[in-house]
């Protein structure tokens, strides 16, 4: 039989290949909530413009609210036939109040329908990534406050490069992850006008309101022109973006993570609560949650690259390519959510070693820069000059199996002889931090200040 929704020119129904290929009802049912918040205030908008009878209006309004409540209480039948969550939505309409249901779609398309309901999904899913954002830096603020001052190698190339405090590496993220929020901020605002009365793609000749109905849907106005409110997928696009964004800033810090709780650096002990254990070997701590966190941005990231490609080349306005949009959208926003939560858990368990920072920051002679700028600020040599000398210096320490430090004033006055005792002063670490106090340098002091600063803006 054909489809009661638009089988008015079919002789025969679908075959089963086509019913499956074409049916989307196994994921967009997810767009339940929005669909009838959707319905409801078309349905508003069409009694109040006296498109429809008040009566009509309110029992189409009244029922949707029992679908509703069927579909969250899990006893609404789904069906494949019915293809996707606006049909199924109506029918079930259409059984509850009868005649009425078939007057909801007056001066609406699927089309609006849905570039509607799927808007409304992923606003929702900026304001819980911007959530989830939040979270996750006040985990790593706290982090900050506690170890402003603990000294640990700061690395360029993995390798040993200068000293920098804790503190001022947790503050990094905190940056990163600030610019990650104000995108999906932006993105939420730019994506916030609705496509509803849009129709199938031309608008209708049916007097209705959109300024109402996106007001009531807490839009900030309508989407200006009809063709694009059906045919844009930017918001998601967007979203997707700000997502790839921030899980590569996750999977950065989940891999320094991994580095750091190995037996070889032990510069972080990981929780229980956020480890694995292994089968065959009992001594096994696997920073497995790190692990998750740095792979999702192979999902969230695909998901962008499948709707940009899917996108691309469409003629204006709908084609049912755009059906793809969902699925890869849900599962990247998913694993978005997830990993934040989990980072969140993480950092906010974990415990720095504070003695194998320290000893990891004094080692690899991390204090070199240190040795040059007092050669330059206290023996007047050009930088150059003094980079060479350091040089030097580093090499014989690497031959005598000492770090700078160790190295006696004779083993240093044979490299150059105006070196005095004073010298000792910047080759420590602390001292070393502490003398960065350019705005945005690692200095304790420096940190504090931005943590307090960060804090008020939180
Ligand atoms: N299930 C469809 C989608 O997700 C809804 C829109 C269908 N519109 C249409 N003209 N077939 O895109």
């Amino acid at each position: 039989t054909s489809n009661q929704m638009w089988g008015g020119r079919f002789a025969d129904g679908p075959d089963a290949i086509m019913e499956a290929i074409n049916a989307s009802i196994g994921f967009d049912q997810r767009l339940a909530r929005q669909d009838i918040d959707g319905s409801r205030a078309h349905a508003q908008m069409l009694g109040d413009t006296g498109i429809l009878s008040g009566s009509d209006a309110k029992a189409i309004r009244e029922g949707l609210l029992t679908v509703l409540s069927e579909i969250e209480g899990g006893t609404f039948q789904f069906s494949t036939a019915l293809e996707d969550i606006h049909m199924n939505v109506e029918a079930r309409l259409r059984e509850l109040i009868g005649e009425p249901a078939g007057r909801l779609h007056t001066g609406r398309s699927r089309n609006d329908q849905v570039a509607l309901d799927f808007r409304m999904w992923v606003r929702d899913q900026c304001d819980a990534a911007t959530q989830g954002i939040t979270a996750l830096m006040h985990a790593l603020l706290a982090q900050a406050e506690a170890g402003a001052d603990w000294v640990m190698p700061g690395f360029t190339h993995l390798q040993t490069a200068q000293p920098v405090t804790w503190g001022h590496h947790m503050m990094a993220y905190v940056e990163m992850l600030s610019r990650d929020r104000a995108r999906f901020g932006d993105a939420r605002r730019r994506m916030n006008l609705s496509p509803l009365g849009a129709a199938a793609l031309a608008g209708t000749s049916f007097p209705i309101d959109r300024h109402a109905t996106a007001k009531a849907l807490g839009f900030d106005a309508p989407a200006a022109n009809s063709l694009d409110a059906v045919a844009d997928r930017d918001f998601a696009l967007e979203f997707l973006a700000a997502s790839s964004i921030t899980a590569m800033h996750l999977s950065r810090f989940a891999e320094e993570l991994v580095i750091w709780s190995s037996a070889q650096f032990r510069f972080v002990t990981l929780s229980d609560r956020f480890s694995t254990g292994s089968s065959i070997m009992p001594q096994k701590k696997n920073p497995d949650a790190a692990e998750l966190i740095r792979a999702k941005i192979g999902r969230i990231l695909g998901a962008n690259v499948a709707l940009l490609t899917v996108m691309k080349g469409l003629p204006l306005t709908y084609s049912k390519d755009m059906q793809e949009d969902k699925e890869q959208t849900f599962d990247a926003a998913d694993a978005l959510m997830l990993s934040l939560a989990a980072m969140t858990g993480m950092v906010s368990d974990m415990n720095a070693n504070q003695d194998a920072l320290r000893a990891a920051a004094a080692s690899g002679f991390s204090t070199a820069t240190d040795l040059a700028d007092w050669l330059v600020r206290v023996l007047g040599l050009p930088f150059r000059e003094a980079h060479h000398i350091t040089g030097r210096l580093v090499a014989l320490a690497e031959a005598e199996n000492c770090d700078l430090p160790d190295l006696t004033l004779d083993q240093m006055r044979s490299v150059h002889d105006g070196i005095t005792e004073s010298v000792y002063d910047v080759l420590t670490v602390e001292a070393s931090v502490a003398s960065r106090t350019s705005y945005g340098g690692t200095a304790p002091s420096e940190v504090r200040k931005q943590i307090a600063a960060w804090k008020d803006r939180l």
